[in-house]
């Protein structure tokens, strides 16, 4: 529907449109300059201040000023879809549109659209470059979209870094990120951090007047991620963006017509509802596989934690210096401690089977580990050719006698060409071989050498990987990728990504506070779901070896259980060992029973970096489930249970952290205790200090 499709000369005039319930407002305008601007208001209060918009080029005359408003049109759009898997089972996708139809008159004329969806939780808005006389292929040199802030909000961030987002968050004022206050990380082996004060989407901010407001991106394909400079003074954040090997001036190589990524503003006046929002999948194209039957959500189990806890390790010897193809792998010398050996994968693959897991993924089966990392070597691995201890024939019969599925380990070790040469082998492999899903990783610098994870040529790289694991019905958890933008909207076989510091850091770091998992809600998960790697159940991990003395990771037991609930994921996996979880059976159940997949999904309290309580449905049947995690500090969190269904009686089992419990002094302590419940009863959570607590109800009987 048009409203006003117009020539004019409106250089200065404003134009607003309301979300559907009126309460956000988004005004486009020209300065007198001809700048484009927009400003964002939630009912009274201001979002954005006027901010300008803006796309340099290499070579030619930027998008910034000198334009005119040639159309104005405005739409609506409503419609319901359902996910293939997710937190709910049926999405609303209700905005209104304003498309802002620019040109440029000073040297050859050339357009520009801004295209605007206002949605009830927020803004989405992009760039378009429609095909036209004056603009063919062009280099984007960078963006300067702004968005300016009304005032000093408090920022829960990571610093800005075209190779990494795995650092600690820091909750600051706007106006203190800085130098001064970016967490020091050095275990983080490849880091390019953005000179001065820039931090990472999603970024999180709380205004003093009670407004919650995460900047991210959508749809980020075909273009560098993006990354917010921060001019503390003025609260002002500036879009930039990753650049390419061709120069710090050549960010994004395109050819019209194309569009940038949608820039995203979720707004709301609580917390709980940023949580809920789906915005930014609503801004991603609808799915493109024509038959999902085959993706399949699930829990798996790993050769992969013994490795980084030190009991094992991922190469079959203590080799040095070798080269893929000059190397005899069945003449190496074997150190004793390769994990992925065919024994210890069976011990794994039956522990699966009879917990009723799905998958067991395995790390180190494959030659090249012995210098996989740090050597900025192209041909590290080949992704086909097996250790000598990993029988691959043996074990595929062994699994699927078993109804368990090997997940596969792709480490490309940061040389994403190497990879994308292998990969239509390495999936003929794995399909050859009975696996359904695979796990990658780019940890260390990029080849093509002086690209970055962030940059648009990796962009394009994890998104051929997940249309070329998608034609052949393979899923695909990518980690040290580029952080989501709700891709998994469109490429539902693109289960998760980790692109956060994961719960590994844990194992060998400084680890992750506690406040840790009440923040990646708010930031990290607004992309889409992550591999975090719950479960751990042996907390400190001098128990597994006497090198890791005083290592431990940063919670109670019942935390880790909460996090399944906490912490959406499709892909959850049980991250400590089969040995671990039999000395812990009852806790273990919770694990068992907890679904990866929902109908429903209720946040019922959330503050970042403090705590978050999430009730979910069990997609196809009435049972709910509960988590509810905290930072360092104890509290009190009463659980109204009028989500189930009102006459009817629940088996609850609750998981709790114990009396004593407290994630440094006693961190194991925890304690199971069952109760029959109603949607009248509360729940009284108590969560120790880095503590949390998970419940399953389960339907009793029908009155
Ligand atoms: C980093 C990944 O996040 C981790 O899960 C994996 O074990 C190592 N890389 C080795 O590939
Ligand atoms: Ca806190």
């Amino acid at each position: 529907m048009v409203l006003a499709g117009a020539l004019l000369t409106f250089s200065t005039h404003a134009q607003t449109i309301r979300s559907p319930n009126g309460r956000l407002a988004l005004t486009f305008a020209l300065s007198p300059t001809g700048e484009p601007t927009y400003q964002l208001r939630y009912g009274p209060k201001t979002v954005l201040l006027p901010s300008r918009l803006g796309i340099l080029l290499k070579d030619a005359p930027g998008f910034e000023r000198g334009f005119r408003v040639e159309r104005l049109d405005s739409s609506q759009h409503d419609d319901t879809w359902t996910p293939v898997w997710g937190e709910v089972k049926s999405i609303r996708n209700h905005y209104r549109e304003l498309a802002v139809t620019l040109s440029q008159a000073a040297g050859p004329t050339r357009q520009l659209v801004v295209r605007f969806r206002v949605f009830d939780d927020g803004l989405g808005f992009r760039y378009e470059f429609p095909e036209q006389a004056n603009l063919t292929y062009f280099v984007v040199a960078d963006e300067r979209t702004e968005f300016n802030l009304p005032a000093d909000h408090t920022a829960f961030w990571i610093r800005g870094d075209y190779d990494t987002n795995e650092y600690i968050y820091s909750t600051t004022r706007l106006s203190a990120v800085g130098p001064a206050t970016y967490r020091p990380t050095p275990e983080i082996s490849t880091q390019t951090p953005i000179p001065g004060s820039a931090v990472q989407t999603p970024l999180m901010l709380r205004s003093a007047d009670g407004l919650y407001i995460n900047i991210h991106e959508a749809a980020l394909v075909n273009y560098p991620a993006m990354q917010l400079l921060v001019d503390g003074p003025r609260h002002g954040l500036t879009s930039t963006l990753a650049p390419s090997a061709a120069g710090p001036d050549s960010k994004a190589f395109l050819q019209a017509p194309a569009h940038t990524p949608w820039r995203t503003v979720v707004v709301a006046d609580n917390a709980p509802a940023i949580l809920a929002s789906k915005l930014i999948l609503n801004l991603n194209e609808p799915c493109q596989l024509p038959d999902v039957s085959w993706i399949k959500p699930q829990k798996f189990v790993g050769v992969w934690w013994e490795m980084h806890v030190n009991k094992g390790s991922w190469s079959y010897s203590d080799a040095t210096n070798l080269k893929l193809a000059d190397t005899d792998w069945s003449k190496l010398k074997p150190s004793g401690r390769h994990a992925a050996n065919t024994a210890n994968v069976k011990r794994y693959i039956d522990f699966a089977a009879k917990n009723g897991l799905q998958s067991v993924l395995v790390e180190g089966w494959n030659v090249g580990w012995e210098d996989w990392f740090g050597n900025w070597k192209e041909d590290v691995f080949d992704f086909v050719t097996p250790y000598p201890d990993f029988g691959v024939d043996e074990l595929q019969a062994y699994a699927a006698a078993r109804n368990v599925r090997l997940i596969m380990h792709h480490e490309t070790s940061g040389s994403a060409t190497n990879y994308e040469r292998r990969m239509p082998a390495a999936y003929d492999f794995m399909q050859a071989h009975g696996y359904a899903a695979v796990k990658t990783g780019y940890v260390g610098r990029i080849i093509p050498r002086g690209e970055h994870h962030d940059g648009q040529w990796l962009v394009n790289h994890f998104v051929r990987v997940a249309e070329q694991t998608a034609a052949r019905h393979l899923m695909v958890d990518m980690h040290e990728s580029v952080r989501p933008t709700g891709l998994h909207r469109t490429y539902p076989n693109w289960l998760a990504n980790e692109a956060a510091r994961g719960n590994e850091f844990n194992a060998w770091s400084q680890g992750n506070p506690p406040e840790h998992e009440t923040i990646l809600p708010f930031t990290r998960l607004m992309g889409g779901p992550m591999d975090y790697t719950p479960g751990i159940f042996q907390i400190q991990l001098d128990a597994y070896a006497p090198q890791n003395k005083g290592k431990q990771v940063h919670t109670t037991l019942a935390k880790q259980l909460a996090l399944y609930v906490t912490m959406y994921s499709p892909l959850q996996m049980a991250a400590d060992l089969p040995e671990t979880y039999e000395r812990f059976s009852d806790a273990f159940q919770f694990i068992r029973d907890v679904p990866v997949d929902w109908d429903d999904t209720r946040v019922l309290a959330a503050e970042p970096g403090d705590y978050v309580t999430i009730a979910r449905q069990a997609k196809g049947r009435d049972a709910w489930f509960v988590g509810s995690i905290t930072d360092e500090n104890a509290r009190q969190q009463p659980v109204k249970l009028d989500f189930l269904t009102p006459g009817r009686r629940y088996q609850a089992t609750l998981y709790a952290d114990g009396p004593d419990a407290d994630w440094q002094k006693n961190p194991m302590s925890y304690r199971i205790s069952r109760q029959v419940v109603t949607s009248r009863s509360v729940l009284n959570l108590r969560l120790a200090p880095g503590g949390g607590a998970a419940v399953s109800l389960e339907l009793v009987s029908q009155k």
